[in-house]
């Protein structure tokens, strides 16, 4: 799957939405251009977010849809980007690409950047005169480590590149510039004959991957680095915190030494592209018996059975696009998770934990 130059394609993508939204309307795909000189380009001036709809007997069904644009809002707000889009709106502007895409399932992407007022440009650092884009794509996206990955697992590397510090990078914002991190941990592990690299924090505990957040199984615990870790605030993460409580398992938010990776049970990714991707392996360690754990195994396939709407979510975690009127279900007063003002999703009383 992944070559030892690091040039194979680690995710297939044989369709895409012919219609891009931007601004409130849906242009064509050939359409949704840039100018080169847009802020974005030189300075990295973006927050995005990366959004599942799956395939249900009940149609597409986007996986928690408000709690992602809600942390889009997050990163716009902790850039300063001053946009006119609310939260319902963007929504509705999801649900209504993802029908026009007529894909049973699909990968969208809505993305806010500071671009170019071609009229009067504006080149510097300051992002202020530059005008902002709001644009949402979507495609039909793979299993992001491979297909045979999420039975047999994958094997990756420590970084040698640290994760974002907290006060020059901010983790809990989903801005394209953290990207750049990310790239340097992806490219090293690839090179390096490895799916995926995990990065410490500027203290050396474990942070995450480059695009996944990180669970450990120590005995019948659970562990995941808090968000004080300069992780992203991961959807899916709080979404495998809440499978966890329900089916019982324990499961607690601590820092984490590299060397607990080498001796867990089992060690897994989560994430909106990753899902939940067992780890065999660490800097050609095996992680307990080099596969996919027992505890793996089943809050993977609680995931996926919520996933494919088989078995009733912790909460209103999937929106029909089908059946709803051009709404996500919390509009319909149904209790979705919300993030909280520092990024954590706020689960129901019972299975709040803290971090
Ligand atoms: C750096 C990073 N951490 C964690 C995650 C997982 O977050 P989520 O589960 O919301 O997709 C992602 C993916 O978006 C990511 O890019």
């Amino acid at each position: 799957m992944f070559s030892k130059d690091g040039t194979t394609k680690d995710i297939k993508t044989p369709r895409i939405c012919d219609v891009v939204w931007h601004n409130g309307e849906f242009i064509k795909w050939s359409d949704a251009r840039v100018h080169v000189m847009s802020h974005v380009l030189h300075y990295g001036s973006s927050v995005f977010e990366g959004i599942r709809c799956y395939s249900t007997k009940r149609g597409p069904a986007i996986f928690r849809l408000r709690e992602h644009m809600q942390r889009f809002l997050n990163s716009a707000k902790i850039y300063r980007m001053d946009h006119p889009w609310t939260l319902d709106q963007l929504c509705d502007a999801a649900i209504d690409i993802s029908r026009r895409s007529e894909m049973d399932q699909c990968y969208i992407r809505p993305i806010l950047f500071r671009s170019l007022d071609e009229e009067h440009p504006a080149f510097g650092v300051n992002p202020f005169p530059n005008p902002l884009a709001c644009y949402i794509g979507a495609w039909d996206w793979g299993k992001y480590l491979g297909d045979e990955a999420i039975e047999r697992g994958v094997d990756v590397c420590v970084s040698t590149w640290n994760r974002l510090t907290p006060n020059s990078m901010p983790a809990m914002a989903k801005s394209g510039a953290n990207y750049m991190n990310s790239q340097l941990i992806k490219m090293e592990a690839l090179l390096n004959g490895f799916a995926e690299g995990i990065a410490l924090d500027d203290r050396g505990y474990v942070s995450e991957g480059s695009g996944e957040n990180i669970f450990l199984v120590t005995g019948d615990v659970v562990l995941t680095p808090p968000l004080s870790s300069s992780i992203l605030p991961g959807i899916t993460r709080d979404s495998v915190i809440q499978i966890c409580h329900e089916l019982g398992i324990t499961i607690k938010e601590r820092t984490i030494q590299r060397a607990a990776l080498y001796v867990a049970d089992e060690v897994f990714f989560s994430g909106t592209a990753a899902e939940i991707t067992p780890i065999r392996s660490v800097d050609r360690i095996t992680v307990g018996q080099g596969g996919r754990g027992p505890i793996t195994e089943k809050i993977q396939k609680v995931f996926f059975e919520i996933t494919k709407g088989e078995r009733t979510a912790p909460g209103d975690w999937l929106t029909y696009i089908n059946e709803s009127a051009q709404t996500s279900p919390d509009r319909n007063g149904h209790a979705a998770g919300k993030l909280n003002a520092t990024g954590t999703v706020e689960a129901p009383a019972e299975l709040k934990m803290s971090v």
